[in-house]
């Protein structure tokens, strides 16, 4: 009974084992020979960083002051940080001290909201700003905005 467990966990374990790797083919990061090409991982595992112009800067930060920092500013009384702290840890949780959003990933949680946090309507945020405000928050990470 106990070796027969085993061994489903240990076949588990290869199918697992496989539909990473084959994944990892996919997405280039393992070459055809089976090495690892330890500059294509890193540059699979950061995404590209794209430099904004200062008015995309300035507007997308304006948004993201009117839109989101109620709930995420620095700072565990805000129920976003205090979340994504939870979620990845002391000094992450700050999505403006982030260098690792990407922009469909901020967009998708912005139109479908997740926990507490709300999904945005096109009527209260248009996608030609949505698009600014994942840019910027993509090119992370910010200074702290001075406060008011
Ligand atoms: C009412 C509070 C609130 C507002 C307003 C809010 N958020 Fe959130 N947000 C949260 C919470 C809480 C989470 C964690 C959700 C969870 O995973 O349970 C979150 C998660 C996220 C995440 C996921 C980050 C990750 O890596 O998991 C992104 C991206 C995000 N918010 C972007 C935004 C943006 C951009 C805005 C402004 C347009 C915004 N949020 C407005 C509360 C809020």
């Amino acid at each position: 009974m106990k070796a027969r467990l085993m061994k489903e966990i240990l076949i588990g374990r290869r199918t697992l084992a496989c539909r990473l790797v084959s994944a990892m083919l996919a997405l280039g990061i393992v070459g055809a020979g089976g090495t690892v090409n330890a500059a294509d991982a890193a540059a699979a595992a950061t995404p590209a960083k794209v430099t904004l112009s200062p008015e995309t800067l300035a507007k997308g930060s304006e948004l993201f002051v009117k839109n989101c920092i109620m709930c995420h500013d620095r700072g565990m009384e805000h129920p976003g940080t205090a979340a994504l702290t939870y979620l990845y840890g002391k000094d992450k949780g700050a999505l403006e001290d982030r260098d690792n959003l990407t922009p469909d990933f901020v967009r998708f949680f912005v139109r479908h909201g997740r926990g507490l946090m709300p999904g945005f309507r096109t009527g209260e945020l248009n996608d030609a700003e949505l698009k600014v405000l994942a840019e910027y928050l993509s090119a992370g990470p910010h200074p702290a905005v001075p406060a008011k």
